[in-house]
């Protein structure tokens, strides 16, 4: 025997004693440790609850990761294109994912890398339009929930090619700095507090859980990243993020609304609501179930009066064009002027009033 025959003899006795212990069926599985601070019975992170929340959150169930997979679109709608795009700035738009998953734990933490839950992407982001956005955690979101596209390369006299044409569904970022949007010329336009404030950002206001009992569903605040659901077939708006700046913050008693009062009756139906009353007001001006808006009754409309698209050729004068653009920028914000108030309404009003000489549009915000 030589000498390294004698050590392998040696050795392989030596795992042999050491390994049969472990693999006795009647023994605990050893779980290694590090893995017990997520994966144990009495873990250090809530990942089971905090799993509950995600479930019902629209990365999980709005289901776009299979369709919008391709050109760019990967990097903000699947998982693996997410981690590709932070990973080295930018994503193949040649390829895509073969087999893509939602947006899910892996793709804002990188726990089985770190050991933890620190996020994935902190950096501050640049949008579209070159403006900086840093707000702390929020530059995560911002990093996917902005406008794809710009004013200046779509808004022009021409015709609306698509439904979906437009700042591209998400724009938060940009509504949240006030930036990106068409602004008519000669027109000033300003921001709410939040623009300016860091803490006043996505996670803040999105995340927050309230301290009591018996207060949310899985489906409002933390990882449901969702402010609006129900609790027991009552409309609940989530106000734990807001209380650190406004104390006073309420619901308005039965509704899906804050109860903050805009500072001037902006839609003209002479009272002054909640500053989503009023935004609801000013969006019904352009297209509303009635068929009476603007955008529904003018020459050749681009919305029928159910409010669907009509995929028209036809070639539309610029003021038309900036009106749609500012409209579909504000929708589909989604925060009906909470992100950023003046903002918001000074764009609807700015196009309103451009379709509609009479529009009264003296109580815009300065
Ligand atoms: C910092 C937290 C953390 C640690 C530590 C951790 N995991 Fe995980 N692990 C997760 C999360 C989060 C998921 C996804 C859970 C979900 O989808 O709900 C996961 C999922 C898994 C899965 C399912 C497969 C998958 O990709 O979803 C396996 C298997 C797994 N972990 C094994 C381990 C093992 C083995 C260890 C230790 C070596 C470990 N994990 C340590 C957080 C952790
Ligand atoms: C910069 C990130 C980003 C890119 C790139 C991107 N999206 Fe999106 N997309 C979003 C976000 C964020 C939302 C969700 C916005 C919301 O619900 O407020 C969204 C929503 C959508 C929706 C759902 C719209 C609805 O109303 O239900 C579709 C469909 C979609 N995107 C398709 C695409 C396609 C196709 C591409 C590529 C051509 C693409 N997206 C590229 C960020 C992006
Ligand atoms: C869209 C991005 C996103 C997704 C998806 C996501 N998280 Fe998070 N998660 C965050 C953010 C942002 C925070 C930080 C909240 C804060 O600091 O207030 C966080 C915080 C956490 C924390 C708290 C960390 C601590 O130290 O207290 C845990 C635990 C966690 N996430 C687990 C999960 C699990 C498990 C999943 C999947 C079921 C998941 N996250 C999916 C964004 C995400
Ligand atoms: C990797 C890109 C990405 C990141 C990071 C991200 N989101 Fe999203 N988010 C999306 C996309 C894409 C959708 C739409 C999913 C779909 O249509 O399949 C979405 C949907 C949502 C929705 C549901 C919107 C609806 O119409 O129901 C909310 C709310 C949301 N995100 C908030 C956040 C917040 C808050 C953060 C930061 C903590 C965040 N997101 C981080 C890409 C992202
Ligand atoms: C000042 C608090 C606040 C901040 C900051 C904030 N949001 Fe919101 N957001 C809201 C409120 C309130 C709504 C309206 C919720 C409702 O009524 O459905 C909303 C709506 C949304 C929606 C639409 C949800 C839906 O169900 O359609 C998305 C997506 C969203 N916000 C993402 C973001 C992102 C991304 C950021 C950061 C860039 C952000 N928000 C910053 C308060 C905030
Ligand atoms: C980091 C601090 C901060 C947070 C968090 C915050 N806000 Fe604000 N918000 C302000 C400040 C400061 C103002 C300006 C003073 C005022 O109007 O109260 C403001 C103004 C507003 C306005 C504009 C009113 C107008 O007419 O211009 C609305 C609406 C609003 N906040 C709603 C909310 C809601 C709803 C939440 C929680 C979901 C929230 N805010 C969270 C600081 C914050």
């Amino acid at each position: 025997m030589t000498a390294i025959e004698r050590l392998c003899g040696f050795l392989s006795i030596l795992t042999g004693v050491l390994l049969l212990p472990s693999i006795s069926l009647s023994q605990p599985v050893a779980f290694p440790k590090g893995c017990l601070d997520c994966h144990g019975s009495e873990p250090k992170y809530p990942v089971r609850g905090i799993r509950t929340q995600y479930l019902t959150s629209g990365h999980r169930t709005l289901g776009n990761a299979s369709y919008a997979n391709s050109d760019d679109c990967q990097g903000c709608h699947t998982n693996e294109g997410f981690v590709e795009r932070v990973k080295k700035g930018k994503v193949d738009t040649k390829k895509f994912v073969s087999n893509p998953s939602e947006i899910g734990c892996f793709t804002c933490h990188a726990p089985h890398d770190t050991g933890n839950f620190s996020l994935r992407r902190v950096a501050d982001v640049t949008l579209a339009n070159g403006v900086a956005f840093d707000k702390e955690k929020g530059n995560l979101c911002a990093s996917c929930h902005q406008a794809r596209r710009m004013p200046k390369d779509e808004v022009r006299a021409r015709n609306i090619p698509t439904d979906s044409w437009g700042a591209h569904h998400g724009p938060q970022s940009d509504m949240l700095l006030g930036t990106n949007a068409y602004e008519f010329p000669g027109k000033k336009y300003s921001k709410s507090a939040h623009s300016a404030l860091p803490p006043a950002n996505c996670i803040t206001c999105h995340m927050t859980l309230p301290s009591g009992r018996y207060s949310l569903a899985p489906a409002i605040g933390g990882h449901s990243f969702r402010i609006e659901g129900e609790v027991h077939e009552e409309p609940k708006v989530n106000t734990a993020g807001c209380l650190s700046c406004h104390a006073d913050m309420k619901q308005v008693a039965g509704k899906p609304l804050f109860d903050k009062k805009a500072a001037a009756d902006y839609d003209g139906d002479g009272k002054i609501e909640t500053v989503q009353e009023e935004m609801q007001g000013l969006y019904e001006r352009l297209i509303n179930n009635q068929g009476t808006g603007l955008l529904q009754t003018m020459k050749d409309p681009p919305y029928d009066a159910k409010g669907k698209f009509i995929n028209n050729k036809t070639q539309y004068p610029i003021e038309v064009v900036a009106a749609l653009y500012n409209y579909k920028f504000v929708k589909e914000d989604g925060s009906k002027g909470i992100h950023n108030t003046a903002y918001a309404v000074q764009l609807l009003m700015d196009s309103i009033k451009a379709l509609d000489k009479n529009f009264d549009d003296s109580k815009r915000p300065q």
